[in-house]
């Protein structure tokens, strides 16, 4: 499994065939200028939720890939509107696609669109196929339905959390939903976007997850790691 960082939340997944872009926030972020979203291509998008942090550039991705965006009931129906191929799920469904499963799981947050539009149940997603297992939390407090993914899911090769704090959990309690989804390889998110209000101490952070045994990554903007 590859998996590179645009910035933010936003993730391309390789797994088998298929490329699943997460949460495409990218010509909106100033600490990705230097990716090109028309360089990016995807066979399906999936959208945590309907904040604009997660989902600005999904539309014009989808439409010049051909990409299926995946997600909630209420953001499927928003870009089926517009024209975009999706596939619509709900908490605790599981979908079995060509290239493996995607269960949709909770999160605690928010979800609307920037118009106002209301944007469903913010969720994260658990996705694997018979030889790897990722879950990317989408923004979310730390919550104990963490518990249920090493009980439904194959064991996680690697899991995507926020960490920036303010908005989500911060890298504290990040450390405690490693722990509960039982993974050891952790890779940060949401953090330093946007400034000083979700900023990320990564020395402390680190110093956390060594002393629970636990490896958190923060990857550069535009790298990709083989996991
Ligand atoms: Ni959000
Ligand atoms: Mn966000």
């Amino acid at each position: 499994m590859n998996i590179t960082f645009y910035g933010h939340a936003c993730f391309l997944i390789e797994l088998g065939n298929a490329k699943l872009l997460i949460d495409p926030f990218i010509s909106g972020n100033e600490l990705a200028k230097h990716i090109n979203i028309d360089d990016i291509d995807c066979t399906h998008i999936l959208l945590t939720h309907a904040h604009q942090d997660h989902v600005l550039d999904a539309e014009a991705i989808a439409k010049r890939t051909g990409a299926t965006i995946v997600s909630n009931f209420e953001i499927a129906n928003y870009y089926q509107a517009k024209g975009c191929s999706v596939h619509p799920m709900a908490h605790g469904g599981c979908v079995n696609f060509d290239f493996g499963t995607i269960k949709m799981v909770n999160a605690i947050h928010t979800s609307s669109f920037a118009d106002g539009t209301y944007g469903g149940n913010p969720a994260g997603f658990v996705i694997w196929n018979s030889d790897e297992c990722i879950y990317h939390a989408g923004d979310t407090a730390l919550t104990m339905d963490m518990k249920l993914i090493p009980m439904q899911c194959p064991k996680l090769s690697a899991a995507i959390l926020p960490v920036g704090d303010n908005f989500t959990m911060g890298y504290k309690d990040a450390a405690v939903a490693a722990d509960f989804i039982d993974c050891d390889e952790i890779i940060a998110c949401h953090y330093d976007t946007f400034g000083d209000i979700i900023a990320c101490d990564q020395a402390a952070a680190t110093t956390v997850f060594n002393k629970a045994q636990k490896t958190i990554s923060f990857m550069e903007i535009g790298e990709t790691k083989s996991i």
